[in-house]
């Protein structure tokens, strides 16, 4: 019977007998895929696994504290948190273009992750959270046969140089499936059914170059939507919601004066395979508290935009 309880039982299995005495490293992103696999493969080699995190200062409110509380803190997880930040802007700086940023993005992870794993000795194995879904778009696209249209750096990234062996708990399993095995390994139920955040994080949420003025922004802008989301019990009936930055300023009163401050518009979208996506129909009095908050709780922003587009024409991420 295919329970998360067998299904994780076979696995732990497996990796034992993958893996042996060895050391496993993992990229931990604080995403679904990923932090499934970590929570697994604790439980089946232990210490044996070591988990990188590379915040690269486009993560989402506090969430390099969160990933850390959950894996390191409270599940005794071996975890290495390499604060990049300033590189990532660094090799941001002057860069436009969606495709040029995400290709900035990809290979600064590469690079600090290789970095990081050199200084781990003995290492043999690397998790990986691929799932089903991945095999099936990586091989599809390997045949000429998808139309890529965004290269979604999170899979098959390897570093050519590392020569290390795969380990991939979940390569046969939907996402749905990888859900239920993360509540079942304990994991935090706001971890496991969290909207997806694309790889890139917010460098793909700021429209045009990346600075850090725009993502401490951006950050708080998006949790004030994905809060009152949750508070007006929205969050479950969109399939992804988000604040993007736009790099234009806009004229608004404070008081008798005047502000001149960036632009913040909202995304919700409901989709089942995130192919097609139809705007999230939010209701105006959410709309309306969400907007009111930004503008009075931020001192950058001086007016928020709801988006209307559904994919197609528009895709889901603004770049
Ligand atoms: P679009 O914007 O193409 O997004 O309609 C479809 C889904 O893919 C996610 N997305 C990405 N995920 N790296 C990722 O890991 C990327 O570069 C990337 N671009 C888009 C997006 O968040 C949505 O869920």
């Amino acid at each position: 019977l295919w329970t998360p309880a067998k299904i994780i039982e076979d696995q732990i299995a497996r990796v034992r007998d993958q893996v042996g005495d060895r050391h496993v490293l993992l990229g931990l992103s604080g995403g679904v895929d990923s932090s499934v696999v970590a929570a697994l493969l604790h439980r089946a080699i232990g210490d044996q696994l070591t988990c990188v995190f590379v915040d690269n200062g486009l993560l989402r409110k506090d969430e390099g504290v969160q990933v850390m509380e959950t894996f390191a803190k409270h599940m005794g997880v071996k975890v290495i948190r390499v604060d990049a930040e300033a590189l990532f802007l660094d090799k941001l700086k002057g860069v436009a273009d969606p495709e040029a940023k995400r290709k900035a993005i990809g290979n600064t992870f590469i690079e600090v992750f290789d970095d990081e794993a050199s200084k781990i000795e003995g290492v043999d194995f690397l998790a990986q959270g691929t799932i089903y879904p991945d095999v099936i778009e990586s091989a599809a696209s390997k045949t000429g046969k998808a139309h890529v249209i965004k290269s979604h750096h999170n899979v098959g990234g390897l570093p050519e140089t590392m020569k290390l062996k795969l380990v991939e708990p979940l390569r046969e399993l939907f996402k749905d499936e990888v859900r239920r095995l993360g509540v079942e390994l304990g994991l935090p139920y706001d971890m496991v059914y969290r909207h997806p955040f694309p790889g890139p994080g917010l460098g793909v949420r700021i429209l045009g170059e990346v600075k850090k003025e725009y993502a401490d922004i951006l950050r708080e802008a998006d949790a004030i939507f994905i809060e009152e989301l949750h508070n007006a019990d929205w969050y479950h009936k969109t399939s992804q919601a988000f604040a993007v930055f736009l790099p234009v300023k806009s004229v608004g009163v404070v008081g008798d004066g005047r502000r001149y401050e960036w632009v913040i518009a909202l995304r919700a979208v409901e989709t089942i395979d995130f192919m097609t996506a139809r705007w999230a129909h939010l209701p105006y009095e959410l709309l309306e508290k969400v907007s009111n908050r930004i503008i009075n709780e931020i001192a950058g922003v001086s007016r928020v935009t709801y988006d209307v587009s559904s994919k197609p024409p528009a895709t889901i991420e603004w770049e």
